[in-house]
């Protein structure tokens, strides 16, 4: 047969759309082209596959040989397609025994001398290759990861002639096992750690139990830093699918995903000088960002104000959709980007205004540019605002110890699981109709509700932003329907007279 059929998969955002490698010998001068729109790189796999195919004692066919990758129009870039075209010229020629060739998926970059190197995000292939039900092989480098989602395991190879010995049937690869998913307990630092601030606590575990967005504002000193760092301690589990999206981001990034990692909210804090691109993502050929990368965990932003408005303005399109598209001139990739965020701020440049010990040293004028900076917009999409009071000196040396975070953990855990039973998704991310079904507000609560809003002059926004609150306290209080007191404790959350 002159004609061979291999499968790979492209890289496109977290998505990973399934190629098909046609290869095709004919007579005629010896050539060998490579079609379907392949960037630079697929044309320089090229000459690792001849040399590949001839280091390890095959032959490299002396005809004219056409290899086709389709669809034309998906980006194609990486080393990963050099054993699926390795294979095809191999099955074409009668070298290798073409069936079984289209049950299985292929990935890898191949050295001159026949090596098998791993590529970069192969997660999302592996997610992809195991809903299509087709076995997976690629280098031994990416196998553990992929392992993760195939429950039976998946072929690891390391040279070019296993694959070889394999498909014809001499030596089966080796199943690289399914890996264990009991992530190992991390040493997570704990909220016992944190004296006093009771306020910024509750706040914390609202924001835990109903995924809110949180804004810790107050003087250098307080805890805030220290608190935001710990919320990793109590948020509430994942599930089975956010696990798997998380590690597909992370996968597609530099630092690749480490398995270990698996089932653990991601906890992102990115420096405020950190560029456009390393927040959204992007890049040649384009990573997830920091704000991707905390998808379904925590974006923390602390000195909020410092950001730059550029990098404000980029928060606002996940905020409200979960995604963030980056355009690139002939492509746009979309990465998922469903973050909470925790931002921390001081009042002011100086830090001390409203403090009850220092005095505030700012001109009115520098407090207006430094607020100026956070947008209504952005402000508008955080749920809860907390102030955070320096800390009475009995406070700070009284020997009470603080709730440990294993115990806030338990009560976000219970909470987070009834909104999630009953609404299917966190407190967070209900829209208005969602809500009020959810809410429940009895004739007292509804009228209690429209006194703050004509009192408070609440916004639409804010109204909803209020009633989000409300479900998430009432949800860890045990309360079927909100009640006026989860209400009014929602209330005492809403945006500071300080942002
Ligand atoms: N509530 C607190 N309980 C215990 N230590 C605290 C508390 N608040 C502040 N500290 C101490 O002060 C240090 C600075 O706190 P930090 O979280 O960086 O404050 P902020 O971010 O508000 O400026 C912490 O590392 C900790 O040692
Ligand atoms: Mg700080």
């Amino acid at each position: 047969m002159a004609l061979a059929i291999t499968l790979g998969r492209a890289e496109c955002g977290i998505q990973a759309p399934l190629v098909t490698i046609e290869t095709h010998l004919a007579n005629g001068l010896p050539a060998f082209s490579i079609v379907g729109l392949a960037e630079t790189a697929v044309k320089e796999s090229r000459d690792r596959v001849r040399s590949a195919i001839i280091n390890s004692g095959f032959d490299f066919p002396a005809r004219r040989i056409t290899v086709n990758l389709a669809p034309a129009d998906l980006p194609k870039h990486g080393g990963r397609f050099d054993l699926p075209i390795a294979l095809g010229i191999l099955a074409a020629s009668g070298q290798v025994p073409p069936d079984c060739l289209e049950q299985v998926e292929l990935a890898g970059e191949l050295s001159l001398g026949g090596q098998l190197r791993g590529v970069s995000g192969m997660l999302p292939a592996a997610v992809q290759a195991r809903s299509a039900e087709r076995a997976l092989i690629l280098a031994e480098a990416n196998a553990t990861e992929a392992a993760l989602v195939f429950p039976d395991g998946c072929h690891a190879a390391s040279h070019l002639l296993e694959v070889c010995a394999h498909f014809a049937g001499e030596r089966p690869l080796p199943l690289v096992p399914h890996a264990n998913r009991e992530s190992p307990t991390v040493a997570v630092p704990d909220l016992a750690d944190v004296r006093g601030q009771a306020r910024a606590r509750r706040g914390l575990e609202i924001a835990a139990a109903g995924r809110h967005n949180i804004l810790l504002a107050g003087p250098p000193g307080t805890g805030k830093s220290m608190l935001a760092t710990r919320i990793t301690g109590i948020l509430p589990p994942m599930a089975e699918a956010e696990c798997l999206e998380t590690a597909a981001v992370h996968s597609l990034s530099h630092g690749g995903f480490a398995p270990a990692k698996w089932g653990h909210r991601p906890f992102r804090a990115p420096h405020h000088s950190a560029s456009h691109v390393a927040l959204a993502g992007g890049g040649q050929r384009p990573r997830p960002g920091e704000i991707s990368l905390a998808h379904n965990g925590v974006l923390f932003l602390d000195e909020l104000p410092e950001f730059s408005r550029q990098s404000l303005e980029i928060l606002r399109e996940p905020l409200e959709s979960g995604e963030v598209t980056i355009s690139r001139a002939a492509s746009q990739v979309v990465y998922p980007a469903r973050f909470q965020l925790i931002a921390a701020m001081n009042p002011c440049p100086c830090g001390f205004l409203g403090d009850t010990v220092e005095a505030c040293r700012c001109a009115p004028e520098q407090i207006s540019r430094y607020r100026s900076r956070l947008s209504g917009p952005l402000l508008d999409r955080i749920d809860l605002h907390v102030e955070v009071t320096r800390l009475p000196a009995e406070d700070l040396q009284g020997a009470r110890a603080s709730e440990p975070s294993h115990r806030i953990a338990e009560r976000v855990r219970a909470a987070y699981q009834r909104r999630m039973t009953e609404s299917g998704k966190p407190s967070a991310e209900l829209n208005a109709a969602e809500l009020d079904a959810a809410c429940a507000l009895g004739p007292g609560e509804m009228q209690f509700a429209r006194g703050a809003l004509e009192q408070m002059r609440l916004s639409a926004r804010g109204y909803h932003r209020l009633l989000r609150v409300a479900r998430t306290i009432a949800d860890l209080s045990e309360e079927g329907r909100v009640s006026t007191e989860s209400l009014s404790e929602a209330l005492s959350y809403r945006r500071l007279p300080m942002s």
